[in-house]
C-alpha cells in the first residue's frame, strides 16, 4: 500500500477502505508517512469529505494508536463530559462535583486552553498545588473513593490525533466536520468511560458558528459513540455571548464556586442542568429530566456539591481553603471600568472578541507552550437583554499591565452592541441529539 495512491483516491472522491485508513494512521503515527503527504490527505478530505464509515474507521484507528484507559477497576457507570470549547465556559467545574455528589463516578479527561477558549486544567490550577498529572492507579483510586477525578491527557492517549491536530492547525484543515468529530471522539473513546455527554457550542464564540453545522457535528459524534458501544448524548448550547459573567481563569473559578453555593448565573446553570440531566438519565440515576434537575438542585442547596468540590481539590493536591474563601485567589493589580457608549439594550456581546481581549491581557495561550496569567480577565456586568445608561460600567477589566488593560477595555467596549429595541431572548439550549 502506498500513501500516494490513497491521496489520489481521496482526491478523486472515492472511499478509503478500513485497511487503508488504519495503514495511514499507523504509519503516520510511527513517522513513516511524512507530514507533507498527510497534509495533502487532510486537504483532500476537506474538499471530498469522509463517509460515516470512514469517519468511524478514522476515529477507531486514532483511538487505537496509543493507550486506552482501562476503567474497569471503577465501580458503577463512569461518566465523562466534553465541551467543544467556548468563552467563559466553566461548566465542568460546576457540573462534575454535582454529579459526583450524586454518587455517579465522574472520570474526566480535560485539556488546557488554546486561543480564545479556556481549558478546565488551567482553571483547576488556580488552586495552589492542584495537579492533573495523575497516574492511572491514583485516578482510579480517587474516583472509587470520592467519585471524582480530572486528569490531563497523557502523552500516549490517541497520539495519532495529537500529531494530526497539530498538522491541521498549521494547514488550515481544522474546520472539517469529520476530522473534528474523529479527533474529539478518538480521545473520548480512549478515556474509557461508559457515559459521554457532549456540549457542542454554537455561535460567534464557537468553532461551529452556525447551528446547523453544530447539529451535524453533534450527530456525527453521537453516531460514532453509539457504534462504539457508548451511552452518549450531545446538547447544542449557545455561545453567541460568553457563558456567565466571568472570563479569565481565577475569575471563572470564583464564579464556579459561587454557582456551587447556589448563586450561579442563570445561563451557566441552565447549561449545567441540561448536561447533568443527560448524564443522570444515561447512567440510569434519574427517570426524567425533571427528577434529574431536582436532584441536582437539591445537591447545590444542601451544600453537598460544594463539599465534593473541596474533597476533589484536596485529593488532587490543591488547597481546598480556596473553595470556601475565594478572596484568597490572587487579584490583578488594575481594575478598569468599561463604560457604555450609549443608552439602550445590550443586543450582542461578541464572545470571540471577549476571548481575544482576555488573551491580550495574558489570560489565554497563543501557542500550546505559552505561559498564562491566571489572575487577569473580564467581568461582564451586563449581558444581552440588559438596559444600560450611557457611561454606566458594562464590564470590568482586570489587568496586570496598564497598556494591555486599556487595549482590552477598548476591545470589550466594541464587542458590545447596544440598541434602542430590546432583543428577543435567545435559547441557551438549542437542541439535544441522542441515538434512539
Ligand atoms: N477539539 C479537538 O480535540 N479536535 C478538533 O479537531 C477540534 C477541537
Amino acid at each position: 500500500m502506498r500513501m500516494y495512491d490513497l491521496i489520489e483516491k481521496k482526491k478523486t472522491g472515492k472511499e478509503l477502505s478500513t485497511e487503508e485508513i488504519r495503514f495511514m494512521v499507523l504509519h503516520y503515527t510511527k513517522g513513516e508517512i511524512p507530514d507533507y503527504q498527510m497534509s495533502a490527505m487532510t486537504m483532500a478530505v476537506c474538499f471530498q469529505g469522509l463517509s460515516e464509515r470512514e469517519t468511524l474507521d478514522l476515529t477507531l484507528a486514532m483511538r487505537d494508536s496509543g493507550d486506552c484507559l482501562d476503567l474497569s477497576g471503577i465501580h458503577g457507570v463512569k461518566a465523562d463530559k466534553h465541551s467543544t470549547g467556548g468563552v467563559g465556559d466553566k461548566t465542568s467545574l460546576v457540573l462534575a462535583p454535582i454529579i459526583a455528589a450524586l454518587g455517579i463516578p465522574m472520570a474526566k479527561m480535560s485539556g488546557r486552553g488554546l486561543g480564545h477558549t479556556g481549558g478546565t486544567i488551567d482553571k483547576l490550577e488556580c488552586f495552589p498545588g492542584f495537579t492533573t498529572a495523575l497516574s492511572e492507579e491514583t485516578f482510579i483510586e480517587n474516583v472509587n473513593r470520592i467519585q471524582i477525578a480530572i486528569a490531563g491527557q497523557t502523552a500516549n492517549l490517541a497520539p495519532a490525533d495529537k500529531k494530526l491536530y497539530a498538522l491541521r492547525d498549521v494547514t488550515a484543515t481544522v474546520d472539517q466536520l469529520s476530522l473534528i468529530a474523529s479527533s474529539i471522539m478518538s480521545k473520548k473513546l480512549a478515556s474509557g468511560s461508559d457515559v459521554i455527554v457532549l456540549d457542542v457550542k454554537t455561535g460567534s464564540g464557537a468553532f461551529m458558528k452556525k447551528e446547523e453545522d453544530a447539529k451535524k457535528l453533534a450527530q456525527t459524534m453521537v453516531s460514532i459513540g453509539t457504534m462504539a458501544g457508548k451511552k452518549i448524548a450531545a446538547v447544542i448550547t449557545d455561545m453567541d455571548q460568553p457563558l456567565g459573567n466571568a472570563v479569565g481563569n481565577s475569575l471563572e473559578v470564583v464564579e464556579a464556586m459561587e454557582s456551587l453555593s447556589g448563586r450561579g448565573p442563570k445561563d451557566l446553570m441552565e447549561v449545567v442542568y441540561a448536561l447533568g440531566s443527560k448524564i443522570l438519565m444515561l447512567a440510569d440515576a434519574a427517570a426524567s429530566e425533571t427528577e434529574a434537575v431536582e436532584k441536582m438542585k437539591a445537591c447545590v442547596a444542601n451544600g453537598s456539591a460544594k463539599q465534593k468540590m473541596a474533597e476533589f481539590v484536596e485529593a488532587q493536591g490543591g488547597d481546598a481553603s480556596y473553595v470556601w474563601d475565594t478572596e484568597l485567589f490572587p487579584k490583578a493589580s488594575r481594575e478598569i471600568e468599561v463604560p457604555a457608549l450609549q443608552e439602550g439594550y445590550v443586543n450582542q456581546i461578541q464572545a470571540e472578541s471577549v476571548g481575544a481581549a482576555c488573551m491580550m491581557l495574558g489570560g489565554g495561550r497563543e501557542t500550546k507552550d505559552s505561559d498564562i496569567d491566571l489572575s487577569v480577565g473580564i467581568y461582564l456586568n451586563k449581558k444581552v437583554g440588559s438596559y444600560v445608561k450611557k457611561g454606566e460600567p458594562i464590564a470590568m477589566v482586570y489587568a496586570n499591565d496598564s497598556q494591555k488593560g486599556e487595549d482590552a477595555a477598548a476591545q470589550i467596549q466594541s464587542a458590545y452592541g447596544i440598541s434602542a429595541e430590546k432583543p428577543a431572548p435567545s435559547k441557551m439550549i438549542k437542541a439535544v441529539i441522542q441515538a434512539f
